[in-house]
């Protein structure tokens, strides 16, 4: 089963790129840009990885950001999140990237769209890796700096499928945010949002009626509310949830308390991402080898899964033919 699940052609909806950011490349950038990093070694800086909350976790996640300046350094954290992708069997992925970190300390759009892109196009160029791109707003800070933000992407665009919403849940709902996604749907972009992660099924709400999204970004805290996830299981509202973060930022105490596959059994469209891997403690391969630890986990439901992550994905009908496909031939020769 292991080598099933590795072996399993598999997409990632829910990466935010600075948090695929591993200690060895943050030394290694720090160095080449001279920031000088808060640690002194690779290991103390995985001993620092350990949370209760997500504050905990997203205070650390910033200062790691820190490091990344210039075009080369975007490029460079992309390529090795895309080289593990090509590694795990990660056919398609779409990757949140949060702008506000670097634009903050006077870094430009440019330089980050242009990194990141680069290694998105060499990447597809190389190996024929599927990606999109989708920029995330930090809701811990105002409506009117995400309204500038859009603002500053507009000359991208066409680099851009969707814009999100991260950082600190509790106290930035998404009726926040309103106005500036009316605005981001009206330039043609998709949306979702992180709702239900430490927040109430309340934001779950809001993030599908205020803001129209075609996904939400964890959703576990859907289980609340019963008429909420009957409504997830009618209009099929896809869930990217992320079994390692959710238990390293203590969301759930234990993988077996995890309720990823009770929404699977009811009919929600739930599917498996990495979130931030740097920090977790593991890729996509490592979310499913946990899921099936703590579930022993059938090939059925490792399917399952996979399919909804391609059905939920914001590729073309003739893409999505084309990964169902080799998700079709891979299981009938594996199985
Ligand atoms: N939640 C909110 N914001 C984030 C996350 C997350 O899991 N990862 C990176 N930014
Ligand atoms: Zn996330």
């Amino acid at each position: 089963m292991t080598a099933f699940l590795e072996g399993m052609p598999k997409a990632e909806l829910h990466l935010h790129i600075e948090g695929s950011l591993e200690p060895e490349l943050m030394f290694e950038i720090g160095q080449r840009n001279g920031i000088k990093l808060p640690f002194a070694t690779v290991e103390d800086v995985r001993a620092a990885y350990k949370f209760h909350n997500l504050q905990e976790f997203l205070d650390i996640y910033y200062q790691g950001a820190n490091v990344l300046l210039y075009e080369r350094d975007f490029y460079d954290m992309t390529m090795a999140y895309l080289r593990r992708c090509r590694e795990q069997n990660v056919i398609h992925a779409e990757i949140f990237f949060d702008p506000q970190t670097h634009t903050d300390r006077g870094i430009d759009m440019a330089v980050v769209i242009n990194g990141i892109c680069g290694a998105l196009k060499d990447a597809e160029q190389e190996w024929g890796m599927s990606t999109r791109l989708i920029l995330c707003f930090l809701r811990h800070l105002s409506a009117e700096a995400a309204m500038e933000t859009l603002q500053q992407a507009l000359p991208f665009k066409q680099h851009i499928v969707a814009v999100g919403l991260d950082s600190s849940e509790v106290g930035h709902p998404p009726e926040k945010f309103r106005e500036v996604f009316d605005r981001a749907r009206s330039e043609g972009f998709l949306t979702v949002a992180h709702a239900g992660e430490e927040g109430p099924a309340d934001y779950i709400w809001q993030a599908l009626d205020l803001l129209r999204v075609k996904r939400i970004d964890h959703g576990v805290r859907c289980t609340e509310d019963e008429s909420l996830v009957k409504r997830l299981i009618a209009e099929k509202i896809p869930l990217t949830v992320c079994p390692l973060s959710n238990t390293k930022l203590c969301v759930f105490d234990d993988m077996r308390e995890h309720n990823i596959l009770t929404l699977l059994e009811q009919g929600v469209r739930v599917t498996v991402n990495s979130d931030d891997p740097a920090y977790f403690g593991g890729y996509m391969n490592e979310n499913f080898l946990a899921l099936h630890e703590a579930f022993n986990l059938s090939r059925e439901q490792a399917v399952a899964l996979v399919k909804n992550s391609f059905e939920a994905s914001f590729v073309s009908e003739k893409e999505l033919f084309e990964m169902n496909r080799k998700l079709e031939a891979y299981s009938q020769v594996a199985g």
